[in-house]
């Protein structure tokens, strides 16, 4: 095989498919074979686009922007994304450093691509979202796996974090409210990891993609509103897809030093150059057009995680805390790892899932794809009759198990 012209790149073998994407297209082709499925594997709302939103699109596809733009964005939508980081953040970045992507996925793409070389390390803390270590990967990096638990809600140790830094970490990957398991980090809590920080030399990424779906009286805050010393240091990664139910249109933003931000310009130059343009226009309606929309939608995401977490935790078997943001409930299901479905005992999440999927029809993402196994993800975008049925079918298959 050495020589097959099909041999593939070394850094392609360290990456692994994704789990979660397996588990959804398994889900959807059940769905398209009008199987009566409950999905709780979205990562999306549920939620239309706001009709402001598609309007400036729809405006701007007419008066015919439909051309290149530069590769960074539009200035229009690179100063209103500056200007909302001072607003609403009280973070000062000048637009120019500011780099527009298609999806915040892109802007962490871009982040590893210009920062790893081969034997570079990243820390990432666990429960994470399956597409850091694996991005890390693609770019020659190593992650670097803290293990966070349920019991400390998900709140890193420092000690934990002064031990994994050393002379090769060259980042600290955050993300509050977390995907999977919609842990928020306080103030207190950053404080903490900032102040670890502050002895080592490395750049910190803060991925603050649900920053929006905020379940606290608590205003929202990242590392650098915390340590604003970090700043200099520090990337705020955001976008569009969460809190404005844009995930189609593929629009991110990284903002952070100078430098970096050139330099991850270059990765997106030769990649994929400028972000959709007449997406970008959508996106400064986004911005600054009215909230509305969004706040009902967060109320609503709020009352049905209620009901998640709740019939969840009268399922015996089930133990779920209450997330403080995003739209994930990460249930502990390990007292149901070892029981007997027909005679077979369940393995792991993975096992669990794809039963759940099988036998019940309810599509639910395992732990394991997040480096957490004895745990489910089960996101509340979808219905509130959907979540009752789900509810139910999840509570007959665990009374099913011997
Ligand atoms: C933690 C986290 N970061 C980033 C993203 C990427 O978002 P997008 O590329 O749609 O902006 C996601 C999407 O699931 C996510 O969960």
């Amino acid at each position: 095989m050495g020589n097959s012209p099909f041999r593939l790149a070394r850094r392609l073998r360290e990456v692994r498919p994704s789990p979660t994407l397996s588990l959804l297209a398994k889900a959807k082709s059940l769905a398209a074979q009008g199987v009566d499925l409950v999905s709780f594997a979205a990562g999306e709302p549920d939620f239309d686009t706001p009709e402001h939103v598609k309007e400036a699109a729809i405006a701007a596809l007419r008066a015919g922007f439909t051309k290149y733009t530069a590769t960074a964005g539009i200035p229009e939508l690179r100063a209103a994304i500056a200007n909302k980081l001072k607003r609403e953040n009280g973070l000062s970045f000048a637009p120019e450093q500011v780099l527009v992507s298609c999806g915040a996925k892109q802007s962490l793409y871009n982040f590893f691509q210009a920062l790893l070389s081969e034997g570079d390390e990243v820390v990432i803390f666990a429960p994470y979202w399956v597409s850091y270590p694996e991005m890390v990967r693609l770019a020659d990096g190593t992650p670097v796996i803290i293990e966070t638990s349920e019991e400390d809600g998900y709140v890193p140790d420092p000690r934990q974090l002064s031990r994994a830094l050393s002379a090769r970490t060259r980042a600290v990957v955050l993300n509050s409210p977390t995907n999977p398991t919609g842990a928020v980090l306080s103030r207190q809590a950053l404080g903490r990891i900032a102040a670890v920080l502050r002895g080592h030399d490395c750049l910190i990424v803060t991925d603050d993609i649900y920053e929006k779906l905020l379940y606290l009286p608590e205003p929202f805050a990242d590392i650098a509103n915390v340590a604003p010393d970090l700043l200099p240091r520090t990337v705020v990664v955001n976008g569009f897809s969460k809190a404005f139910s844009m995930t189609g249109f593929r629009l991110g933003y990284a903002a952070g030093p100078r430098e970096l931000i050139a330099a991850m310009q270059s990765v997106q130059d030769q990649s994929t150059s400028n972000p959709t343009s007449f997406a970008q226009k959508a996106a400064v309606a986004a911005l600054e057009g009215p909230q509305e929309p969004m706040e009902r939608m967060v109320a609503e995401f709020k009352s049905r995680r209620d009901r998640l977490v709740s019939g969840l935790n009268a399922i015996e078997g089930i133990r779920c805390r209450s997330p403080e943001g995003a739209f994930y409930c990460f249930p502990n299901v390990e007292p149901l790892i070892g029981r007997r479905f027909k005679g077979q005992p369940i393995t792991g999440s993975m096992h669990l899932s794809e039963l759940l999927l099988g036998e019940a029809k309810v599509a639910a993402v395992p732990g394991l794809a997040f480096g957490a196994e004895g745990y489910l993800r089960l996101s509340f975008c979808t219905s509130r009759e959907a979540i009752e049925k789900g509810l139910s079918r999840i509570s007959e298959l665990v009374a099913a198990l011997a």
